[in-house]
């Protein structure tokens, strides 16, 4: 058996509380107990960047993070990013630009993006190439998911 133990999170804007088990990583509790299935499981080892989240604003790998280790902190995932008033600024120029193709690495390109957002005012092509290393897509080219980046950052 198992040993739980109790968080409370912010989790996309709503304080959480919850009981898991200790070993639980953040992408199982996200995906599976949680059901926020935007954030997405690839290789499960910190090398794809697919499971990024924001914990209290800074981008990290769902699958390396003990669930519990989100207890006291922010919690971002892509279900989080919109608001009222729609899709964020990167959201939408991920759409607008075509940076978006089978989807898989969305979620977390968005959600890296935003914290390089976030951090730098002003980024060159190569700062965000440098800045989305760890989050690899199959389909893209990257070419797009970069203009969108820089053009969020321009926008701003
Ligand atoms: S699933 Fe976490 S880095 Fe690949
Ligand atoms: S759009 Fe398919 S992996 Fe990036």
């Amino acid at each position: 058996m198992s040993l739980e133990q109790k968080i409370e999170l912010v989790l996309n804007g709503r304080k959480t509380t919850l009981s898991i088990p200790v070993e639980m990583s953040a992408l199982t509790l996200l995906r599976d107990v949680l059901e926020l299935t935007g954030t997405k499981r690839g290789c499960d080892e910190g090398e794809c960047g697919a499971c990024t989240i924001l914990v209290d604003g800074v981008s990290m790998n769902a699958c390396l993070l003990f669930a519990v280790d989100c207890d006291g902190r922010a919690v971002t995932t892509i279900e989080g990013l919109s608001t009222v008033d729609g899709l964020s600024p990167l959201q939408r120029l991920f759409v607008e630009k075509w940076a978006v193709q089978c989807g898989f690495c969305t979620p977390g390109m968005i959600l890296q993006g935003t914290y390089l957002l976030s951090r730098n005012k002003d980024m060159s092509v190569t700062d965000i190439e440098r800045g989305i290393e760890g989050n690899l897509c199959r389909c893209t080219g990257y070419k797009k998911i970069v203009e969108a980046i820089r053009e969020a950052a321009e926008e701003r």
